[in-house]
């Protein structure tokens, strides 16, 4: 029998699907909000990669971050819940001759990952559309080699004016708007760290969002003897 907890992340994504379905087309024609921060949180997370990196992102949406990413790693391999958006990035990606880089459609959890296989993990505005980030937090760091690094860019939306944060509650009341979680930095920083991440650098481009890259601080035994064989 499906109990409470399935049923309501069964139903979240059913509509989440739906929802992202819709938006795809949409989506991938809207230029990024602001070019200078976006061309910065590129540069700065690729400090961080090397051309041995097996990288893993969720939540890629239309393809275009890892597609940037590609020529910097070895492969990537970049999910996303809505089958539109990553139907798109595989005509992005086709476009661009772009072959190490490969897009499927699913959650964080969903993929069985080897755990301490992956070098870096992107998750970029997402994190604030996940019910529960703890989980995904503890699935990222699962899957992550001992000295990898998770990428994320987040919305923190406690910061915003309180009729924002109406409007916002209004409109998902009204099922025109996916599930957001209302974070403030604090709150965010502490699941991150919770999830046994250290920060390497953080930085907040507005008031109402951060940039974050963690490195995996406690160790799993497993990826040493990974590292071993
Ligand atoms: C705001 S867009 C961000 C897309 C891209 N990362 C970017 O920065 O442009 C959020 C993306 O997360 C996806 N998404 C929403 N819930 C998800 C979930 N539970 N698991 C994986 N992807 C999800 C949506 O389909 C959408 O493509």
């Amino acid at each position: 029998m499906m109990n409470i907890g399935s049923a309501f992340m069964n139903n979240h994504n059913a509509f989440s699907i739906r929802f992202w379905d819709k938006l795809a087309a949409k989506y991938a024609r809207k230029p990024v909000p602001d070019e200078a921060i976006y061309e910065q949180k590129i540069q700065i997370t690729q400090e961080f990669l090397d051309t041995d990196d097996e990288v893993f992102e969720f939540g890629c949406g239309t393809g275009s971050t890892a597609l940037r990413h590609a020529p910097k790693v070895k492969q990537l391999l970049a999910t996303d819940i809505s089958p539109a958006m990553i139907g798109i990035a595989k005509q992005q990606a086709e476009a661009s001759g772009t072959s190490n880089v490969s897009f499927a459609t699913g959650e964080v959890g969903d993929f069985k990952l080897e755990s301490c296989s992956k070098d870096a993990v992107l998750g970029l505005n997402i994190m604030h559309l996940l019910p529960s980030p703890t989980v995904a937090l503890h699935e990222v760091h699962r899957i992550l080699k001992n000295d990898g690094i998770f990428v994320s860019s987040t919305p923190l939306l406690k910061n915003e004016p309180l009729f924002v944060r109406w409007i916002l509650r209004i409109m998902q009341a009204l099922r025109h708007a996916p599930y957001i979680s209302l974070l403030n930095k604090d709150e965010y920083l502490k699941q991150v760290t919770d999830a046994g991440f250290a920060v390497v650098r953080a930085w907040m481009p507005t008031k109402t969002s951060i940039f974050l890259i963690v490195r995996k601080a406690e160790v799993h035994t497993c990826c040493e003897k990974n590292k071993a064989s």
